[in-house]
């Protein structure tokens, strides 16, 4: 099992009920600490897109923390949200009902990898959003066509992928050697990041901008979410890790990921979460 690039894991196909819901409180978490992150490339988006997008359709929502953001900056839009994931659909429109945007977001719970057909009809779309995906998909080539196809011209597709897992740790933490964040990212990291420059020029697209979005926060920029993040994401890559690393490591981790241990994630205040995300922003001619 790979972790690199998804904060989600493998999901999708592979989502069980109970583990969705983990996911999605992990995205969610993704969300609120970096929602800075979040507000500059939708900010982004409403200097791309002109005139201002009214039919935004939202590919592999998970918990729709992308559907809100883009309901909130374009405030006559109708978003469509697609998962395959009845549970991340369901937490969606809850938290839709919660920012009192509900009235403007559509659910449908569809397999992207098949033929569209309900998907089309909230189309043409202005604006179509597909973040941490597309790399779930068997057959992104197939899908990208249909992207093509339902949106209008001149619209434009934001793609976004994670280029590296998030990192939270000093390097010395005081518990064992120094480095155990950089060791359980190389103990788990196995694959080059995603790349969509040839598939989106394939499909017909004209691709107008990559652009990195070096992302460094501190705990005050980030955020009280911050601690749990950091929890969720660190235990999550240590469960891919405990054939990988040695019983120093493993016995650090043992207290890094300890709530009740002085020196844990939970309780530490020199966190910082660095990442880096890729957007490509391709437009249909
Ligand atoms: C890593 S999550 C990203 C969620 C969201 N875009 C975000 O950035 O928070 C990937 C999502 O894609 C969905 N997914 C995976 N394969 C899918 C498919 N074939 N059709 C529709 N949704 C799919 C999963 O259920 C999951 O919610």
């Amino acid at each position: 099992m790979t972790t690199h690039h998804d904060i989600a894991g493998r999901t999708g196909h592979e989502s069980a009920g109970g583990s969705a819901v983990a996911m999605a409180q992990l995205l969610e978490l993704d969300a609120e600490v970096l929602a800075p992150y979040l507000a500059e490339l939708t900010g982004w988006l409403a200097e791309l897109a002109s005139p201002a997008p009214v039919r935004i359709l939202d590919l592999g929502s998970g918990p729709g923390t992308g559907s809100l953001a883009l309901a909130h900056r374009f405030g006559s839009a109708a978003v469509t949200a697609v998962d395959i994931s009845p549970q991340m659909l369901h937490r969606l429109r809850k938290q839709a009902a919660a920012h009192g945007v509900a009235d403007r977001i559509t659910t449908l719970e569809s397999d992207l990898d098949e033929h569209w057909t309900r998907i089309g009809e909230g189309g043409p779309y202005d604006l179509i959003w597909a973040a941490a995906f597309l790399h779930h998909l068997a057959d992104p080539a197939r899908t990208l066509a249909q992207v093509y196809e339902h949106m209008r011209p001149g619209g434009i597709l934001a793609v976004t992928e994670m280029d590296f897992f998030p990192r939270f740790l000093p390097e010395d933490t005081g518990t064992g050697r120094p480095g155990p964040e950089a060791r359980l990212h190389a103990a788990t990291n196995t694959q080059p990041p995603h790349g969509w420059t040839d598939p989106l020029n394939d499909a017909g697209f004209t691709i107008e901008v990559q652009r990195p979005f070096e992302i460094c926060l501190d705990r005050t920029e980030a955020g009280p979410a911050l601690s749990d993040y950091a929890q969720m994401c660190l235990a999550k890559l240590r469960s891919h890790a405990t054939d990988a690393l040695d019983a120093d490591d493993l016995a650090a981790w043992d207290v890094l990921l300890d709530p009740t241990h002085p020196q844990s994630v939970a309780r530490r205040d020199d966190l910082r979460v660095r990442t880096t995300r890729t957007t490509w922003i391709a437009r249909r001619p």
